[in-house]
Parts: C-alpha cells; structure tokens; sequence
C-alpha cells in the first residue's frame, strides 16, 4: 500500500543533547534513498530545522549544518515557501569518496526548510508548516516518483527551554518521535505528561548501554516502569551508545552512506524508519475509512 497524504514527524526530547538531530538525520536519510529499501518507501523527504543556532547546552550540529556543507549534500536554494527558506539537496560527494559507501550513497528528492527570518515564532504554526509541506508537494508532483506524498522529519530545541513555539511546532506535527536519555527515565514521563498534543507511537532511547550487560538490563527495567506511567503500546527502539554513530553524524554524513558502517547500527536507525511507515499505513487506512 502507498501512502496517500504527506506525513510529519516531530523529533523532540525533554533535555538538550539527547540526539534529536541525530535520529532525524538518519532516519529521514532512510526515507529519502533514491529507491525504498527495508520496508522503508522512498519519498520525498523534508527536513525541517526548526532549532535556533547558538542556543543550546550540548555541542551537537543542527540539520541546517548537517546538511549544508558537512557532508556529500549542497543545497540548492528553491525559494520561500511559508515564510521558510527552502532547499533542494544535491548529493555531491566531492572529496569524500574514501569515506561513502558506494553502494549505500545517493540521494532521493530531499529539500531542507530553515525559517527564513530567523523568528521562528512567526512560522511556528501549524497551518504553516503543512502549506510548506503541501508547497514542496507540489514541487515534486511533475517528477519521477513524485506522485508520492512527502515526508517531513522536524528538529525540534529540547522542551525544557519552555519556549510556547516548541509546543506549537509540535501541535503541527502528526505524530512525535520522543528522543530519549535512557540514563534518566524520569524525563520519559515528564515529557509524555507534558501537553504536546499528538500521538507517540515510536520512541528512541539513544545513547543506550551495551544490549545485554548488567547496566542495560537494569535500566530497561526502570524504563519500562516510567512507561507504564504514561503509555499503552508504544514501539521502542533502543540505540547503543556508539562512537562511530557519533562520527558518522559530527561529519554530515548518514551512518548508512558511510563506509566501514557497522550494519547493527545502520539497521537501528532503519528500524526507526520502517516503524514511522508501518504508522504512516495505518494513518493512511484509516483516514480512508473515514473519508470513504
Ligand atoms: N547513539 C549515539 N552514540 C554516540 N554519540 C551520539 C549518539 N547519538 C548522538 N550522539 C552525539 O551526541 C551529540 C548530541 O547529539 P545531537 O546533536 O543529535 O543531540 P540533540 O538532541 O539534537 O541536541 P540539542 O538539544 O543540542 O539539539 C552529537 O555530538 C552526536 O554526534
Ligand atoms: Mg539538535
């Protein structure tokens, strides 16, 4: 089944520096491969930069800095659309060769938005954010593989700083994918307590202990008691602490492009995507019950 109507996707966590551009980096970056793989469609892909630079507790890169000049992409500027500037990004990889993979490298229809004048309040609304995802929409209509609806990955500031605009960029989103610290569960429920309004249905522990030590075993289960706080069924996906996840991302460059990847982590962040696509589905059938 093909999706039917774009879908966006909050990227957010309660604190700074859990690896919200991380996640959507690499998981948007399944979605925009020139063909789908691993139950993951390829369609166009939107990564939205919605976190003001230089505000900011840990020392992470945000999507703009990822995607503009990093790594193997240039983005090509297309116009304003809803007050957002909007990129085309172009896989160039000059000069990186050594470290791409040639298998795993190139690049669907992908488009980077920024909000243009830097006041991000301005934009921060949902009526906004769904006429740029409808403009980049019409963008792609006329071109090959086109005819699919867009996906959009939005990087959010962590929810702490208690900006309103953070809550009404995630009001504009159709589901969100929590980022999670697994070292302190406790923020799992402060941020699912906190109002955001729509679904979680994928969640991330990112920077996790090594799977199957002591450390791990003990917190999975302090991370499922604060779960059961808060939330029904919710598919968790548990990614380990990794140097090369680390470098891989510092460098602008998706873990699954990159030579020498380790495919247990490269499947991590596909298992996030395949998840977001099985949601994406669902979505779709049952809006189409509903309008039928
Ligand atoms: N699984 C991981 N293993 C090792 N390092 C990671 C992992 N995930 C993210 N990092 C690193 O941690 C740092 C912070 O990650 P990232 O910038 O994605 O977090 P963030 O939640 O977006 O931060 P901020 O709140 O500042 O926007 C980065 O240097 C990143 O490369
Ligand atoms: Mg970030």
């Amino acid at each position: 089944m093909e999706p039917r109507a774009p879908l966006v996707v909050g990227v957010a966590a309660y604190k700074g520096g859990t690896g919200k551009t991380t996640v959507a980096f690499n998981v948007g970056m399944e979605f925009a491969r020139p063909r789908g793989y691993g139950g993951v469609p390829a369609c166009p892909t939107i990564f939205i930069d919605f976190d003001p630079q230089g505000n900011r507790e840990s020392s992470g890169l945000t999507l703009k800095q990822l995607l503009a000049g990093r790594g193997p992409f240039r983005p090509e500027r297309v116009g304003e659309i809803e007050g957002f500037e909007v990129y085309r990004l172009e896989f160039e990889p000059d000069g990186l060769e050594e470290l791409l993979d040639d298998r795993a490298a190139g690049l669907g229809a992908a488009f980077l938005a920024v909000p243009a004048s830097g006041d991000y309040r301005r934009v921060a609304s949902r009526k906004r954010v769904r006429r740029l995802v409808a403009g980049v929409h019409d963008l792609v209509r006329g071109e090959d593989g086109g005819a699919r609806p867009p996906i959009a990955f939005v990087d959010t500031p962590p929810m702490n700083s208690e900006q309103r605009w953070v809550k009404r960029v995630l009001r504009a989103c159709d589901t969100i994918v929590p980022v999670m610290d697994p070292s302190s569960p406790e923020q799992i429920t402060r941020f699912l307590e906190s109002e955001h309004g729509p679904d979680v249905r994928v969640l991330v522990l990112n920077k996790d202990y090594k799977p199957g030590t002591v450390e791990w075993e003990a917190n999975l289960e302090r991370v499922r008691r604060e779960l059961s706080k808060v939330v029904g069924a919710v598919d968790r996906v548990h990614i380990p602490d990794a140097q090369v996840i680390k470098s891989a991302t510092d460098l602008g460059i998706p873990l699954r492009m990159r030579r020498s990847r380790p495919r247990e982590y490269e499947r991590l962040f596909r298992e996030v995507a395949f998840l977001i696509a099985q949601y994406w589905q669902r979505r779709d059938h049952v809006t189409g019950v509903l309008e039928g």
